[in-house]
């Protein structure tokens, strides 16, 4: 995956902070209960209050219901009662060893657009605390729908 982010755009987060942000998500990966694809995933939420919740994916026998990484994260902290967030970190590997970027599906890039601008939000993905790739969401979901259409 090529990185395309200029790190100017990134200010609001120190590179401290991610290595910080990127040692939880390994801790979370710990966490994942992934016994059918066997694909553990962690991720960790930096929300603006400076707060970080982590999340793991959990599956299910009954497939359709588990449910990734980042969307555990998000849920976790919406029903804490945040909604403004700054990014996440997401990694992931089979066994749960990381030999690859993890990047998000189709479905957790809208669920994370629902509660940000997508030129503000920044998605890590990580290998280590040393190797790791910035995007902004509006690279990974160009052209989005998000709550101001039904709204506005
Ligand atoms: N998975 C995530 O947790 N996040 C993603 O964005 C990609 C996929 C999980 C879902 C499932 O438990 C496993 O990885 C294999 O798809």
């Amino acid at each position: 995956m090529e990185q395309r982010f200029e790190y100017e755009r990134f200010k609001a987060v120190s590179p401290a902070k991610i290595r910080d942000m990127i040692a939880m998500a390994k801790e979370q990966l710990t966490m994942a209960y992934a016994p059918y694809s066997g694909f553990y995933v962690a991720a960790a939420l930096l929300c603006r209050d400076g707060s970080v919740y982590t999340g793991c994916n959990v599956e299910n026998s009954s497939y359709p219901a588990g449910n990734c990484a980042e969307r555990t994260a998000v849920f976790k902290a919406v029903s804490e009662g945040k909604r403004e967030f700054s990014c996440i970190v997401i990694m992931g590997g089979n066994a749960g060893k990381v030999e690859a970027y993890c990047p998000p599906c189709g479905i957790c890039r809208q669920v994370l657009r629902e509660f940000c601008r997508p030129s503000e939000f920044f998605v890590i993905l990580a290998k280590s605390e040393e190797d790791y790739r910035v995007f902004s969401l509006e690279e990974l979901l160009p052209e989005s729908f998000g709550p101001e259409f039904l709204t506005e």
